[in-house]
């Protein structure tokens, strides 16, 4: 006999409507500085092109990304701003920049010449001020501007239209440190004549903490899916509604005896006779082995923990004699102010940030817009 229970989604749903209100909190607080939405690895998770989309409906005028082939998946999807792209393979040519009107972030005289020959329209120089990633370090400023000065000066296809560093976030007086290098890097480009339209350093943390690095744009990730950049302050601290809400459907409950091993390595032993609830999520998709007896999980408004090792595509929640069964839906994380557990929850249990948690989630999880 045929069984049409209701089985609960399994994968991430996305709040478009919180990524629209979160851009707009975000771009009232940095105004009149401008924002450039940061939708690189998979918008954190949220699903690339759905959130780029929203922050565009939104009013973004520009999208960050690490890659070109994260900037051409967006252009495949028909997204028209802006687009900067700011980490490149050591052969990267910039052809596919060029063809798509992606504007790369170049940190070295190659990346430049390279950018100039593929007649990339516009560049941004990414000046290393302090985190020691990508851009030019101070001791190679000197043949970077210079380089910059002269296709200026011979009048190449290619602008120099901005320029960009990235903060460590490390404190207050470090962004403010890493802010005067920055300056002191705009003042040897401007000795080689040139002057950039636009300037940016500023991420989530720093331009909502220290406004004094706000420059013409702020490059802006994690505050627009609703979440904190900071330890001790909440989405809701900062007027942001978490947009991802991670969701599992019930697949079996089995019942265990006290005393009996569950998971892998039995890292937990029933202390009772209980019933556990099994869903179908596991390391495989982006959860954490080590979740296993640190988390809980919200069914029918309820808090379950998430009971013995996380196994590849599986994990057990303890639900006690509560009145669960097959297909229901189990809430991983979402918006704590709906009584749902936080992703930072989850973070916190494993000893790393929010933006570790969402950015691992596995591509083929099954991601829907709401
Ligand atoms: C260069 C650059 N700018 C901006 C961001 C956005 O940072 P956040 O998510 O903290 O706003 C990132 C993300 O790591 C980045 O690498």
């Amino acid at each position: 006999m045929s069984d049409h229970r209701n089985v609960a989604f399994t994968g991430i749903s996305v709040d478009r409507e919180a990524l629209i209100a979160n851009y707009a909190t975000v771009a009232d607080q940095v105004a009149p500085s401008g924002v450039i939405a940061v939708v690189k690895a998979d918008a954190y998770g949220h699903g690339a092109l759905h959130a780029a989309q929203a922050f565009v409906d939104a009013g973004a005028e520009w999208l960050g990304v690490a890659d070109i082939d994260e900037a051409l998946a967006l252009r495949d999807g028909g997204i028209d701003v802006r687009i900067l792209a700011w980490l490149h393979a050591p052969d990267e040519d910039f052809e596919r920049a060029a063809a798509e009107n992606i504007t790369p972030a170049v940190s070295s005289v190659d990346q430049l010449n390279a950018a100039v020959a593929a007649e990339v329209s516009s560049v941004h120089l990414v000046i290393d001020t302090g985190l020691s990633r990508n851009g030019a370090v101070e001791s190679e400023w000197a043949e970077l501007f210079d380089a910059a000065g002269s296709l200026q000066r011979r009048g190449e296809r290619t602008r120099i239209e901005g320029v960009m560093s990235h903060l460590a976030n490390a404190s207050r007086d470090d962004d403010l440190e890493q802010d005067a290098t920055l300056r002191r890097a705009l003042d040897g480009l401007a000795a080689h004549g040139i002057v950039p339209e636009i300037v940016h350093l500023a991420a989530s943390a720093a331009s909502l903490a220290v406004p004094e690095t706000r420059r013409d744009l702020a490059r802006v990730g994690i505050a627009l899916y609703g979440l904190s950049p900071f330890a001790g302050r909440t989405s809701a601290d900062l007027g942001l509604r978490p947009a991802m809400t991670v969701t599992a459907s019930v697949l079996r409950t089995v019942r265990v005896r006290a005393g009996e091993g569950v998971s892998y390595g039995y890292t937990h032993r029933a202390s009772t006779d209980t019933t556990l609830a099994i869903i179908g999520l596991g390391y495989a998709d982006g959860f954490d082995r080590a979740y296993g007896n640190r988390v809980s999980v919200s069914i029918g408004g309820q808090r379950f923990p998430v009971v013995g090792r996380v196994a590849m595509n599986a994990m057990h929640v303890d639900i006690g004699d509560a009145d669960v069964r097959v297909g229901d839906e189990v809430v991983l994380w979402g918006d704590p102010a709906t009584g749902v557990p936080a992703v930072e929850e989850w973070a916190d249990a494993i000893g790393t940030i929010n933006y570790e948690v969402v950015a691992r989630l596995g591509r083929l999880l099954e991601r829907r817009t709401l």
